[in-house]
């Protein structure tokens, strides 16, 4: 990880073959894991997330299926990522608002570095834009 304030993939590579499977490793990551969650069955028309974290950092995978996001920091910029495979993780930092959709059979697994409280949440995009 370069820049710890910016949202970016990160590419954790596999061990295995195509004849035999693969597995992907996350053991190195810029925080300690306190919680794991995954969401899937969204429909497709969903966009999910339209939220921001006030401490909250997150690496999310595509684990199946295709999940793409658009991240926005309260500067304005926009930033969109593809997760297409279950070896690319993407680092989203505290402070960034997420919009995210999955593909009919996409599973997406998140290592977070806090336990879930709503607290954490910033879901009004005004107060988001307006966060020093
Ligand atoms: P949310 O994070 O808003 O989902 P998404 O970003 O995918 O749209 O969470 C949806 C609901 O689930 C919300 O009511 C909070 C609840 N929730 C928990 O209770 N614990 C958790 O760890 C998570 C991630 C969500």
């Amino acid at each position: 990880i370069q820049d710890l304030n910016r949202p970016q993939l990160i590419d954790f590579s596999k061990v295995g073959s195509s004849a035999l499977g693969f597995i992907t490793i996350a053991e190195k990551l810029p925080f300690e894991i306190k919680r794991v969650y995954w969401t899937y069955y969204a429909p497709h028309e969903v966009i999910r997330g339209h939220h921001a974290h006030k401490v909250l950092r997150q690496v999310i995978f595509s684990v199946s299926g295709i999940i793409k996001f658009e991240i926005e920091n309260t500067s304005g910029e926009k930033l969109s990522f593809v997760l297409d495979s279950p070896e690319v993780g993407l680092y989203i930092p505290k402070l960034h608002w997420r919009r995210m959709q999955f593909s009919h059979n996409a599973v997406l697994l998140c290592l977070a570095s806090e336990p879930y409280t709503e607290e954490d949440y910033i879901r009004d995009y005004d107060s988001f834009k307006r966060w020093i």
